[in-house]
Order: C-alpha cells, then structure tokens, then sequence
C-alpha cells in the first residue's frame, strides 16, 4: 500500500496503492456481533493496530480501518511543516544469515537493497525506515485528522494522533508545548482520546528523549501538566529498546505520567549496499530498520515492561502496553500478547499484508464478513 519506488509526497498525495498487495484490492472487514476487547477502557472488536508511520494521512488510515485493523495511529506530527529525507527512505534489509538484530553499541551492520518495482513481496520481509518523521502544517493535518470524526463505524475501533516535539530554531521544552496543545486541541474536537508522544525520534538530539531520564521526565510532566486542562485525553509514550534496569528505571518515573507505554520503534543500524555504499536517501549510514528482523527484540522489551509493571505493583488499566515490532503473522500477535502486550501494532507487517488484522481476528474467534 506504500509505494517505496514513489517520493513520501507522492504517496501521501495520490496513496494507498492497493496494486502493491497480493489482493490488489483494500479489503473491507466487517466485525460481527459487539465488541470483546478492550485497551484502557476503550471498547475494541481486536486488541490489533498500526503504530505511528506508514498511515500517512486519513485516506490511509481509513483503509486501515476498513481492513479491520482497530486501533490505527495517524503518523506523527509536528507544530511545523518538516520535509522528508531524500528518496529512498525504504529499502529492503538483509541480515546476515537471516539473523534477528538487536539495539547495540555499535551499531548492527545488515546490508540494504532496492525494492524490485510493482513486485508483490514475501511477508516475512524487514526494510529500513529512513524519512527524518516528516509533517505537513498543523493547519492541514488537524483538519485530515477531524475528517475522521465522520466514521461511524467506531463502537470497536479508535484513533491514535502521534506527534513529537521539534528542536528546530527552538527550544525542545517550547515546542513540546505547542504541538502538545495543537495535537490535544484537535483530538478533543473528535471522539477519540488516545494521543502518543514519540519519544524515540534520533533527530531531535544526539539520541532519541527516551534514553535521558532527565528528558523524558521534563517532558512527561509538562505534557502531562497540558492534557490536564482537556477532557479525557489518555497518553501513550512511545519509546525504542533498552535493557531491563534501563526499562524499569523509565516505568517507574514515568509511570505517573502516561497511561501506556509503547515498544519498540526501530532499531538503529548501519546501512549500506552490498558494494558498501551509502544507500538511504539521507545521505547517511545510519537508519532504523523495523519489521521481522527486530521480532525477537520487541517482544523482549514487551517482557521487561510487562516484568516492570508487576514488579511496580501496577495493573494494565493503569498503565497500558502497546507491543510494536516485527509483527507480520497472527502468530507474532498471539506471542506479544504472552509477553504481556494489552495492545499489539503492526507497521511493516501490514503495510504488506493488508489481510493481517482479518487474520489476528481469525485466530481470536472473532467473527468477521
Ligand atoms: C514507513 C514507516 C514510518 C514510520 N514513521 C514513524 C513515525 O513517524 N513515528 C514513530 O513513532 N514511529 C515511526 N515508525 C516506526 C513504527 O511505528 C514502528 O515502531 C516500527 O516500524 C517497528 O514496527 P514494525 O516492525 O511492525 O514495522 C515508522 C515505521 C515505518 C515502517
């Protein structure tokens, strides 16, 4: 549904591309009978979803929806327009030996090609994910995202806005303050409360919010301290890979903070071709690689935030998990929800197999035409 071989403009400009799925058409799930689940007292026909990214705008997010994923996020935004890395931004990623990578210092090296053009592609697949988090207006977004309010189909399905402080000509801490109203401002003129703040964005410092407790702290209180004047705005912090002291230490301070914690984003990794050469569009070696070879590395983070809630004495109606990486078969679902996941999400996996979400229902018993 993402043409790799289009611009980030042109696919958000005339995308989804359903020629690019094996069904060469957008399915249309309908869940039967009333919805069984739930994620932080939010009704939903399956616990499964799509983290913040490949749903570009609301055209994409409604096919999302129609494809019966049930709790979509609308890709990041910013309190100012942000163009995109360079073409390519997605290339297709190989590990040696077809080995799972892992966040580390240094850097995982896997090599990295173009896609083959209009080629349906095998599912199991990991790609890099190289577009510098880009945004149109606050103008144009808020409104995209106010046209959802017309669905109606909601009873068990919601919308998640992601969106991200810019460092840009200023301060972090102001900023931060500004998207936080302009993102609360427009999800409090829809039905949906679930917002996300991306904490694992590589670009706004030397390293992604989540890695300093100090910054994630500052930053969590003072969206926090901003929601409090919306009605029934619910928090979800989005972080990358860490060890579990790292992990526990982050849940317990911030766990006052946020109603759910989201993991993984990308891991990061050194990319380039198989003659060596830099082949991300942004000109550098370095990018996040997501789908199937980072399986084994979400689920491992879900196990420390699973772990760290109990250990904390916390329940999942207080704090939720949102389980992100790799997943591209119901099976990965069903293992996610194991590791101690409320909510599960898939980036990559969907944006090859749109028939996911019918799948995850599949192997839940639930019902769908
Ligand atoms: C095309 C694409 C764009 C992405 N952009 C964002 C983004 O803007 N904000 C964000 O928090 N994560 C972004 N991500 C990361 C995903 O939300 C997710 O954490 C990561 O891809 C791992 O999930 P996966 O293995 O299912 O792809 C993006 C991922 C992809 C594939």
């Amino acid at each position: 549904m993402y043409d790799t071989h289009k611009s980030y403009a042109e696919n958000y400009i005339y995308g989804p591309f359903p020629d690019l799925l094996k069904s060469k058409i957008l399915p249309k799930v309908h869940f039967k009978g009333p919805p069984q689940f739930e994620f932080l007292g939010i009704p939903l026909f399956i616990p499964f979803g799509v983290p913040a990214g490949p749903l570009l705008n609301s055209k994409f997010v409604s096919a999302a929806l129609d494809a019966g994923f049930c709790v979509p996020t609308y890709k990041t935004v910013r309190s100012c327009s942000w163009e995109s890395h360079k073409w390519p931004n997605i290339v297709k990623i190989h590990t040696q030996d077809d080995k799972q990578i892992f966040s580390s210092t240094p850097l995982p090296s896997v090599t990295g090609s173009l896609f083959k053009p209009k080629t349906y592609e095998d599912l199991s697949l990991s790609i890099s994910n190289s577009f510098g988090v880009p945004s149109q207006i606050p103008d144009i977004w808020s409104q995209d995202f106010k046209q959802l309010n017309d669905r109606e189909q909601y009873k068990g399905q919601h919308i998640v806005l992601s969106f991200q402080a810019t460092a840009g000509d200023h301060h972090l801490l102001e900023d931060l303050e500004n998207i936080c109203h302009l993102a609360a401002q427009t999800i409090s003129e829809t039905k949906y409360c679930l917002l996300e703040i991306n904490l694992s964005c590589p670009n706004e410092s030397n390293e992604p919010i989540y890695k300093s407790q100090k910054d994630t702290l500052n930053v969590l209180k003072r969206a926090h301290s901003i929601l409090q004047s919306y009605k029934n705005i619910k928090l979800i912090a989005k972080i990358g890979a860490m060890d579990f002291d790292s992990t526990h230490a982050f849940l317990s301070e911030t766990g006052p903070y946020v109603n759910a914690i989201s993991a993984i984003n990308t891991v990061a990794s050194n990319i380039l071709d198989e003659n060596n050469k830099v082949i991300l569009g942004s000109g550098t070696q370095t990018g996040g690689v997501c789908g199937s070879a980072i399986l084994s590395q979400g689920l491992l983070m879900c196990e420390y935030l699973a772990m760290s809630r109990e250990k904390c004495g916390v329940k999942s109606n207080e704090l939720g998990l949102v389980g992100v990486g790799g997943v591209s078969e119901a099976t990965h679902f069903r293992n996610y929800i194991d590791a101690g996941a409320d909510l599960v999400q898939a980036a990559t996996g969907m944006m090859w197999n749109f028939e996911l979400a019918r799948q995850v229902a599949h192997s839940l018993g639930v019902h769908t035409s």
